[in-house]
C-alpha cells in the first residue's frame, strides 16, 4: 500500500523500514471506529482478543499475554545518547550506534508474515501549541487498536503534521511469521521475543526503538517511551516539564477551582486520586488526566498543563465501587482489558472488585480457577485501557488545547513510616529537594521484587530521559523563570503509613479530600501549619476530620516527624544522592547537609 502522507521524510522513513522489517502488508492506521472494530475482530480470530458479553460489558474485548511479557522491563530499557554522562548513572546507557546495529540485526526480517501498521498519533489536543505528534510502525494490531484509545490516533493526525517533524517509534514483538529460508510457522495469541526485549531511546535524535515485548509501556510507545523520555529531552532543551503526574480540578463548596497536578510512582495512586470522590460534602474533583502531564508557561507566567493521553490504562487490581467508582463507570464499555480474570457469564474479574471471589473463573494464564486454587486469579499489573471521555468526572476543560493553570504539584509514595500525611514545601527550591528525596516501596508496574524501598525523585527514575542530576537543575531553573506568586506551591503526601501490625492508619481514597482542603486552604494561606525539620505539617486540628472515623492520636501520628527515625534514614538519602551522581544540583546537596543539621539539633 503506499503512503498516503505528503511528508517526505516520513515516507522515507517508512520505505526504509519496510525494506528492513520486511513484513508481509503495510497498514496506515485512519483512526476510524471501522478499523478500530476491524483490527478487534481480527485479534478475536487469531485468538489474541476474547469479546466479553455484549450485555455486561459492551464493545469491549479481554487479552491474555506471554506469562512472560507483563510489565515494563526496567532492565532492559536503554537511554541512548552520545555521552553516557547525558543517561547519568541511574539510565541504562548505551552508544546509540551499537544499539541501532544490534537492533537492525533483530529487526531485520522481524514482520515476515505479517502487516506493519502505520500509526501517526498526537500526544494532546490536536493542533494544541502543547501537543506533539509521533508515528509509531508496529506488526501488533493490539498495539494499533490501544494507541487509539490512549492517543488522538489517525489521519487527521497527518494532515496537521504536513510536512513537519514527528518523534518516530519503530516497534516489533519480535516473532516473525516465517523465517528468511522461507519456512512458516503458525502465529500465537500473544507473540514477543521474551529472551530479546530491547526498549531503547535515542534522545539526541528524538527516536524510539523498541523490540520483543507487547505489554503496556514497552510497546504503546506514546505513553512513558515518548511522553516522559523522549519528552523529558524536548522539554529540557525548550523550557518546559514532561512529567508522570495526574491532573485534577477542585473545587470547594463556595470557592475557586483550583487545578493540582500529583507524582507518585508507578501503582501508587494516581489514577485514583485524579478520580476521587471527595468525602468531604459540597467539594467537587474532576479529572484532566491521570498519568502524565505536559507543563509549559502561559503568558501570565503560571504554568499550564495538559494530559498528552486520550486514554487511561490502569491498574485493574483494587479497582472497586468503594475505591474509585468513577473508573468502575468508566469501564461500563469499549475496554480492552489484559491479564484479569474472566467470569462464566463472560465478564471480568480482579482482586478487590468484589468483596467475595465468584465461584469460578478463568485465571489470567487460562486455567480454571475456584478459591481454593490459591493463586490469584488476576496478574497483579493486569490493566484496563478506556477513553478518557467516558470517565463521568472527566474535566470540561480536559481537552482545552492551551491547557489548565497549576496551582500545586504533590509528590507522594509508598511509605509505611517516617513520610507524614501531607508537608508543604518552604518555598520552591525546598520543594524540588523534597522531591528529589522521595522514595517509595516498588510495586508490580516492572518487573523485579516487590515492596523494596527505592527512591524514586519526582516518580521519573524510570522515566526521565536524561541525566537525573540535570533533570533536577531543570526544576530549579523552571523556579526562576517566573514570578514566585506564578509558581505552584510543591507539597509531599503519603497516602501509605501503617502501624505496626501493618494496617494503613489513614483511610485514602475519597478521604484524600481531607488532605487535598488543606492543600488549597495553604495555597489561599489561610490554614494553621507547623514547621518540621522536612517542611510545613498541618496542625492536627487543621485537617478537616468531620465524619472521619479516626483517633485524633492516630491522626497526630500522621502528622507527626520523628527526628530519630528521620536520623536513621539519612545514610541512606546519603548514599541516594551519591548514586544520582555528579550533576545533582550544590543547592540541593546543601538542602541535605542543613536537614542533617536540624536533625541533630
Ligand atoms: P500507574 O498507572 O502504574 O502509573 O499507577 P497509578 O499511580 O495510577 O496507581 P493507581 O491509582 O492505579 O493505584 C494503584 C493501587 O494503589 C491500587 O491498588 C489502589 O487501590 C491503591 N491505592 C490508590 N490510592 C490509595 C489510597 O489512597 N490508599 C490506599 N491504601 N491505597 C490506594
Ligand atoms: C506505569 O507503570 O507507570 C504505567 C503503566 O502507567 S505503563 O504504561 O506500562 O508504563
Ligand atoms: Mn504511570
Amino acid at each position: 500500500m503506499t503512503a498516503s502522507t505528503a511528508n517526505v521524510a516520513l515516507s522515507a522513513w517508512v520505505d526504509h523500514w519496510m525494506r528492513v522489517l520486511q513484513p508481509d502488508a503495510v497498514h496506515w492506521c485512519d483512526g476510524s471506529s471501522r478499523e478500530y472494530d476491524r483490527l478487534c475482530q481480527l485479534l478475536v480470530d487469531g485468538g489474541t482478543f476474547q469479546r466479553l458479553s455484549d450485555t455486561k460489558r459492551p464493545n469491549s474485548y479481554l487479552a491474555r499475554s506471554d506469562p512472560a511479557d507483563v510489565a515494563r522491563v526496567e532492565d532492559r530499557t536503554f537511554i541512548c545518547s552520545e555521552r553516557e554522562v547525558d543517561a547519568g548513572p541511574t539510565n541504562n546507557w548505551r552508544q546509540p550506534a551499537e544499539m541501532k546495529a544490534t537492533l537492525s540485526d533483530l529487526y531485520t526480517g522481524a514482520m515476515r508474515g505479517r502487516t506493519m501498521y502505520v500509526v501517526p498519533f498526537s500526544m494532546g489536543p490536536l493542533g494544541s501549541p502543547i501537543a506533539h505528534i509521533g508515528v509509531q510502525l508496529t506488526d501488533s494490531a493490539y498495539v494499533a487498536v490501544h494507541m487509539r484509545t490512549m492517543t488522538r490516533m489517525g489521519t487527521p493526525v497527518l494532515e496537521v503534521l504536513g510536512d513537519g517533524a514527528f518523534v518516530a517509534c519503530l516497534h516489533s514483538v519480535g516473532y516473525p511469521l516465517v523465517d528468511a529460508a522461507g519456512r512458516s510457522r503458525p502465529d500465537v495469541a500473544w507473540p514477543c521475543d521474551a529472551d530479546n526485549k530491547h526498549i531503547a531511546h535515542f534522545p539526541e535524535t528524538r527516536e524510539i526503538w523498541s523490540y520483543g515485548s507487547g505489554y503496556g509501556g514497552n510497546a504503546l510507545l506514546g505513553k512513558k517511551c515518548f511522553a516522559l523520555r523522549i519528552a523529558s529531552t524536548m522539554a529540557r532543551d525548550d523550557g518546559w516539564l514532561a512529567e508522570h503526574m495526574l491532573i485534577l480540578g477542585i473545587t470547594p463548596p463556595r470557592g475557586e477551582k483550583r487545578y493540582l497536578a500529583a507524582a507518585f510512582p508507578s501503582a501508587c495512586g494516581k489514577t485514583n486520586m485524579a478520580m476521587l470522590i471527595p468525602s468531604l460534602a459540597g467539594w467537587k474533583v474532576e479529572t484532566v488526566g491521570d498519568d502524565i502531564a505536559w507543563m509549559r508557561f502561559g503568558p501570565d507566567g503560571r504554568l499550564y498543563a495538559i494530559n498528552p493521553e486520550a486514554g487511561f490504562f490502569g491498574v485493574a487490581r483494587g479497582t472497586s465501587h468503594e475505591t474509585n467508582p468513577n473508573a468502575l463507570a468508566t469501564l461500563r464499555e469499549n475496554c480492552i482489558f489484559t491479564n484479569v480474570a474472566r467470569t462464566d457469564d463472560g465478564d471480568v474479574w480482579w482482586e478487590g472488585l468484589t468483596a467475595e471471589p465468584p465461584a469460578h473463573l478463568v485465571d489470567w494464564k487460562a486455567n480454571d480457577w475456584t478459591p481454593a486454587s490459591g493463586t490469584p486469579p488476576a496478574h497483579p499489573n493486569a490493566r484496563f485501557a478506556v477513553p478518557a471521555a467516558q470517565c463521568p468526572s472527566i474535566s470540561p476543560e480536559w481537552e482545552n488545547p492551551a491547557g489548565v493553570p497549576i496551582s500545586a504539584i504533590l509528590f507522594g509514595g509508598r511509605r509505611a513510616t517516617n513520610v507524614p500525611l501531607v508537608t508543604e514545601s518552604f518555598d520552591w527550591e525546598h520543594g524540588v529537594f523534597l522531591g528529589s528525596i522521595m522514595s517509595s516501596e516498588t510495586t508490580s508496574a516492572a518487573g523485579g521484587a516487590v515492596g523494596k524501598l527505592r527512591f524514586d525523585p519526582f516518580a521519573m527514575l524510570p522515566f526521565c530521559g536524561y541525566n537525573m542530576g540535570d533533570y533536577l537543575a531543570h526544576w530549579l531553573d523552571i523556579g526562576t523563570k517566573t514570578h514566585p506568586a506564578g509558581l505552584p506551591k510543591l507539597f509531599w503526601v503519603n497516602w501509605f503509613r501503617r502501624d505496626d501490625d501493618g494496617s494503613f492508619l489513614w483511610p485514602g481514597f475519597g478521604d484524600n479530600s481531607r488532605v487535598l482542603k488543606w492543600v488549597v486552604e495553604r495555597i489561599d494561606g489561610d490554614a494553621a501549619a507547623m514547621d518540621t525539620p522536612i517542611g510545613r505539617v498541618p496542625t492536627v486540628d487543621a485537617i478537616d476530620g468531620r465524619g472521619l472515623e479516626i483517633a485524633p492520636d492516630v491522626l497526630a501520628e500522621l502528622l507527626t516527624v520523628e527526628p530519630r527515625r528521620w536520623r536513621e534514614e539519612l545514610p541512606q538519602l546519603e548514599h541516594h544522592y551519591e548514586s544520582l551522581g555528579e550533576h545533582v544540583p550544590a543547592q540541593l546537596r546543601d538542602h541535605l547537609t542543613a536537614l542533617e543539621k536540624h536533625l541533630a539539633e
